[in-house]
């Protein structure tokens, strides 16, 4: 373990994994295959658009403009065709959404069941007057009815604003305002930890604070008691569903940029800021990754545990994988209820091909221990996936030798809200796997690592990622830079490319730190913490005091770990060994977990507050508010 603990100089994680043989023998995507995509950019994102239906086809793959463009100009096309009807021919009966309860119950709908509920919804939705160009609010937790909501707000050309279900009235008022929704379906409540949550309630007090009139509410009953009663107004789901039972709805055709959906993304700081997604490109892009990086195939049970409330699971627990007429599964609990072991258990029972998840929740699995997916038997599994976090080399290998078993390749995609659809991996039937590292640009996707000039840079602590060319997924009017005649888009991303091209994110522009006169990622510096044995996961934050800084380093430990003291000394080589003796944090604190929002970000800035003894800020997007107590203890004793 020690030997690994050591980041930049592992040998391991320099030389990296190579797919097994017998993966690469059945992946959607050859090396010929790549070397055939990455020809003339623009037009090798065309064989993605082939991989849709059209109703209309493009005239042209792409067609350049100041703003960065647009993506298969004179298509038309309807999400939900791409989606559910066809599948009809060849899958009607196969499973196209598997639901798991969080009360332990299970649904399936079959290609033909989601066709036949889409367009009740979407008949539904029209008999409240919504039409073309209408935004439709979505709050709802993991139940079925959301991704056929969203699936039938496409069918009639309303784009969907879907709010994560955990968001609080005031922040789901913001959305509807900022989008001007006048429309929202949500449900009566859902459980947590065996408790009715009263989702119905955070609704209305949202609707009374919009200030323009919410016109229409269905509401889904998902409490088995009648404890909510609906409004005056309201329509229950069922209600609207029964009243069409049987409807079809001729899907509407959509011009390949009209928006599919808007989507604010959950920023730790600052304003919700909306993002506007397209209907071709953001789908062609969705599917042609779905395909080539997540290697879905139509008789996969493929299990994405991202929240539909993030762009994660808009992309690929709904619109890739049943672009390609996968089997998606759905699941409302939480992974350690009622045991550690419940992922595992899942993956299991419903012989789960491929698994996409996040560092977090890896580095979770870590914590609880081994032995909880050592138990069971994970043979089903082809591809495991994560996104959304640095996945450090520690988490890399624990998740490829106890859930892969040793054979399963990683993806690890790097994209963002922004982007729609994953722009950096491996392909996993290709590329040599590198731990720590996200993997090279796709083909038709050009990347460059950006100074403080703006100028291409190989700096050894990195610079900003930038897009240098549009790809399809990307929003529209998105902030791009325009230099000498060309458009990109610098992210907020720290990174660097090595010599094989491989993107290593080190952390984002607001996550870096100074210690000297060296700039570090934040994220780099974590790393060289977390790969020490005894450590679930670690968070820098720099406190300013008059010119000094000081580095407090908050970390989580594993559940039987060793003496803090020895801990600490062992934190301190590492760190030591992999960055420099400057880099060793002036502050430890010992806790045993980090304070997190709902959709399993670390929430730097409260850590920052607490460090700096201020006063803390909002922390309503807290998942574990009980844990700011102990850390600040933990603090006092230091
Ligand atoms: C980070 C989630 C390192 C990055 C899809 C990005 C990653 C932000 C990775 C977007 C990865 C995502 N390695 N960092 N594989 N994937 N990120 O908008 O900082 O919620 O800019 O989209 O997550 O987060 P968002």
């Amino acid at each position: 373990m020690d030997d690994e603990s050591v980041v930049e100089t592992n040998p391991r994680d320099r030389d990296g994994v190579d797919p097994s043989a017998a993966f690469a023998e059945q992946a959607n995507v050859s090396a010929a295959d790549a070397a055939a995509f990455e020809g003339e950019w623009p037009d090798c994102w065309g064989r993605a658009g082939e991989m849709l239906e059209w109703l209309d086809p493009p005239e042209a793959t792409f067609e350049s403009a100041g703003d960065g463009g647009r993506w298969f100009p004179g298509g038309q096309l309807n999400a939900s065709v791409d989606c559910v009807d066809r599948h009809l021919d060849d899958r009607k009966t196969q499973a196209a959404i598997k639901w798991i309860g969080k009360r332990g119950e299970r649904r399936t709908y079959t290609y033909l069941d989601l066709y036949h509920e889409v367009n009740e919804f979407a008949a539904g939705l029209r008999s409240l007057g919504i039409g073309e160009g209408d935004v439709v609010t979505l709050y709802m937790p993991a139940i079925p009815e959301l991704p056929i909501a969203m699936l039938a707000c496409a069918r009639i050309g309303a784009p969907h604003n879907v709010v994560f279900a955990g968001f609080s009235a005031a922040a789901l008022a913001e959305r509807m305002e900022r989008a001007d929704s006048e429309y929202l379906v949500t449900c009566d409540g859902y459980y947590r930890r065996g408790n009715a949550i009263h989702q119905k309630n955070k609704a209305d007090n949202a609707c009374l604070s919009v200030p323009h009139e919410v016109t229409e509410t269905v509401v889904v009953e998902r409490l088995d008691d009648e404890s909510v009663q609906l409004g005056e107004g309201d329509r229950a789901y069922d209600d609207l569903l029964a009243a069409h039972r049987g409807a079809e709805v001729d899907p509407v055709a959509r011009a390949a940029n009209d928006p599919l959906f808007l989507i604010y993304t959950s920023g730790t700081t600052g304003e919700p800021t909306e993002v506007r997604h397209t209907t071709g490109g953001y789908l062609a892009h969705a599917t042609w990754t779905s395909h080539a990086v997540l290697d879905l195939k139509p008789e996969d049970t493929y299990w994405c545990s991202a929240d539909i409330g993030w762009i994660t699971g808009h992309t690929y627990l709904v619109y890739g994988p049943l672009s390609l007429g996968t089997t998606t599964m759905l699941y409302e609990g939480t992974p350690d209820h009622p045991e550690k072991d419940r992922v595992w258990e899942l993956i299991e029972r419903n012989a789960v091909d491929v698994f996409y998840t996040a560092p977090t929740a890896i580095r979770a699995f870590m914590k609880w221990g081994a032995e909880h997916p050592d138990s069971h038997d994970l043979s089903s599994l082809r591809l495991l996936g994560s996104v959304g976090e640095p996945l450090n080399p520690s988490a890399w290998w624990w998740y490829y030798e106890h859930v892969g078993g040793g054979e399963c390749p990683i993806v690890d995609t790097w994209w963002q809200t922004e982007t729609g659809a994953i722009l950096l991996s491996t392909l996993p039937g290709v590329d040599r796997m590198k731990p720590g590292s996200t993997g090279p640009p796709l083909p038709g996707i050009d990347v460059a690592v950006v100074g403080p000039d703006g100028e291409e840079t190989t700096a050894a602590e990195g610079g900003r990622l930038a897009v240098t060319r549009p790809w399809p997924g990307m929003p529209l009017s998105l902030d791009g830079d325009e230099r000498a005649d060309e458009w990109r888009y610098v992210t907020e991303d720290i990174a660097r490319i090595d010599e094989d091209g491989y993107v290593t994110v080190l952390g984002r522009i607001d996550d870096t730190v100074t210690v000297g006169n060296h700039r570090l990622g934040t994220t780099e510096l974590e790393r060289a913490i977390a790969d020490v044995a005894g450590v679930a996961e670690a968070a820098i934050v720099d406190v300013r005091d008059g010119s000094d800084n000081s580095i407090f380093a908050f970390v989580s430990t594993d559940d039987r770990h060793e003496a803090e003291r020895d801990l600490r000394e062992r934190i301190t080589d590492n760190v030591e060994r992999s960055i420099g003796t400057f880099a060793v944090p002036e502050t430890f604190v010992f806790t045993p977990e980090l304070p997190k929002t709902r959709s399993g970000k670390l929430m730097r800035r409260l850590l920052k507050d607490i460090a700096d003894d201020d006063e803390l800020g909002d922390t309503s997007a807290l998942r574990n508010p009980e844990i700011v107590g102990e850390i600040r203890s933990a603090l006092d004793r230091e």
